[in-house]
């Protein structure tokens, strides 16, 4: 990766992009790769341009850490080239933290984000925590602003601020910043999707909200969707003056740019895992593997999925012994009551979908519920027919991209929501309403059946631009909209 930034980088996200684990026995501190999107798209970005991320470590003010671990030599994660005086952790008490990311963020802002407001609790207590956790980021990421002026005097430094665990942190940094007499450049860049203003404004604070993304120079997400949403809830709920056309927004006597940035993968690192790793099936001419990779999330559609696969075993009653599902479910929010009611869904649905078509010499699905190595998701994405990736929703979905990166070999299938944001642009992908079983399983049959000739040229054209349009791409895109931030910074009004 060749990325030539100007200015001195600095990451602000919830996470780090591993957890710190303390061994009870030994004290010894080891890392732990963090699974998502975030972390797999940025934490490459970051070692590459030698950046600071400030962000949690997974342990809290009660468990006293003194110091950040090195990674091990075997980690092959995106982490790996990380080191620790790179890192700036955020240790907060246990109760604060969690009314912070599980009450609010977790709890809260996911699904409503998602457009599942029935599925979202509202609660003061838990949004004043969120308050006071964002100003807490903003204070460590002081430290890191001195720090990259200590390195670099001449240099302004950028501060890119993640997701919706920070958006109310842009404006405490502007504060201090302005106390202090420092310049900083400030971009928001939001991982998930941006609902439109009918959900938004179910949130009780909302104006707040939408002010603290307004700190920012520049705000960033995945769609133009999402960025047609943003400036429509400024203008209806805070009444800023908008240019829609040019995707700019009037607030406090600056002007905040938009601009859709759609995320992607490290692709060649992908490629050359696919090609390094062992065998994941044995037997393969006789077995077909219908392949899911998800964090254990509502929003990954996986009750529909194995319900849909059901479907798909009574209707074509011939796949029966010759295809598997492989679902890998990585715990996710386990501490969150909706994600501890979906593990225990989905452990019954799987159960009983294998007690019913189970012979002998088979089982239809095969579950892990944990996450697996990069050499082993690499395998199991080169040697599976067929991905399935049927969100209900999600704001762009890296697995799909990670699947046909690893599709060196025999073409395989994706199947893929038009509810991931992938989905706008994957357009080769069959594409499958999750929400309806028969359909469903029947572009599955399809996937399975699919002739060579036509596998092989949507996988050639799915391959072809997610190359081009990789994590590179992504991150020079993000630089030029925040070089432009110069004169925007100089308070370009809208006329
Ligand atoms: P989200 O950001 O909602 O988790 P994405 O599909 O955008 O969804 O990103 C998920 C990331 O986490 C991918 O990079 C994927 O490789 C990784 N991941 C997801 N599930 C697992 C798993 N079971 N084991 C290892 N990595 C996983
Ligand atoms: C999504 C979010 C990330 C988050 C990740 C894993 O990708 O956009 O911000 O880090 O899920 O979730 P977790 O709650 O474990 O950080």
């Amino acid at each position: 990766m060749v990325i030539h930034s100007t200015s001195p980088m600095v990451v602000v996200a919830n996470r780090l992009p591993f957890v710190i684990c303390k061994n009870s026995k030994t004290g010894e501190l080891t890392r732990k790769y963090s699974a998502g999107g975030l972390v797999t798209a940025v934490a490459p970005v970051v070692v590459e341009t030698g950046g600071l991320w400030v962000g949690w470590s997974g342990l809290h003010l009660e468990d006293g850490i003194s110091a950040i671990p090195e990674s091990s030599p075997d980690d092959k994660s995106p982490t790996a080239g990380l080191r620790s005086d790179q890192v700036i952790p955020v240790n907060l008490p246990r109760k604060q933290f969690d009314d912070y990311y599980n009450g609010c963020c977790n709890a809260c802002f996911w699904p409503l984000f998602h457009s599942m407001p029935d599925k979202a609790v509202f609660e003061e207590d838990k949004w004043e925590a969120y308050v006071a956790v964002n100003e807490e980021f903003a204070k460590l990421t002081m430290d890191a602003v001195h720090k990259c002026y200590e390195r670099q005097p001449d240099q302004v430094p950028l501060v890119w601020i993640h997701d919706y665990h920070l958006m109310y942190t842009a404006n405490y940094i502007r504060n201090i910043c302005n106390d202090e007499g420092l310049k900083v450049k400030m971009a928001f860049f939001l991982h998930i999707p941006f609902p439109s203003w009918d959900i938004v404004r179910l949130f009780p604070w909302a104006s707040q909200l939408l002010q603290g993304i307004l700190g920012c120079d520049s705000v960033g997400f995945h769609l133009e969707d999402y960025c047609i949403n943003f400036i429509d809830c400024c203008h209806r709920i805070l009444g800023c003056r908008v240019d829609r056309k040019k995707r700019l927004i009037e607030h406090n006597k600056r002007s905040v740019s938009v601009h859709p940035l759609p995320i992607s993968i490290p692709y060649d690192r992908f490629v050359q895992m696919a090609e390094e790793a062992p065998e994941a099936i044995k037997n393969k001419n006789e077995q077909q593997l219908l392949l899911g990779v998800d964090r254990l999330d509502y929003t990954k559609g996986l009750v529909k999925r194995f319900k849909a696969f059901e479907r798909l075993l009574e209707l074509y009653p011939q796949h029966i012994e010759k295809v598997t599902l492989l679902q890998i479910a990585v715990p996710s929010r386990t501490d969150v009551k909706e994600y501890q009611e979906l593990k225990e869904e989905l452990d019954q649905i799987v159960g009983r979908i294998n007690g019913r078509f189970t012979t002998p010499n088979w089982s239809p699905i095969r579950y892990i519920y944990g996450s697996v190595t990069h050499d082993q998701l690499a395998a199991f994405y080169r040697d599976a027919s067929v991905a399935l990736v049927t969100p209900l929703r999600d704001g762009m979905n890296l697995v799909a991209k990670e699947f046909v990166a690893c599709q060196i070999k025999e073409p395989g299938v994706l199947v893929l929501s038009p509810f991931a944001g992938a989905g706008v642009t994957m357009q080769e992908a069959l594409q499958v309403n999750p929400y309806e079983q028969n359909q469903f399983a029947k572009v599955i049959h399809r996937a399975l059946t699919m002739p060579f000739d036509e596998r092989e040229l949507r996988m050639t054209q799915l391959r072809r631009r997610e190359k081009i349009r990789d994590v590179n791409f992504w991150l020079r895109e993000v630089l030029k909209s925040v070089d432009s931030l110069d004169e925007a910074c100089d308070s370009k009004l809208l006329r």
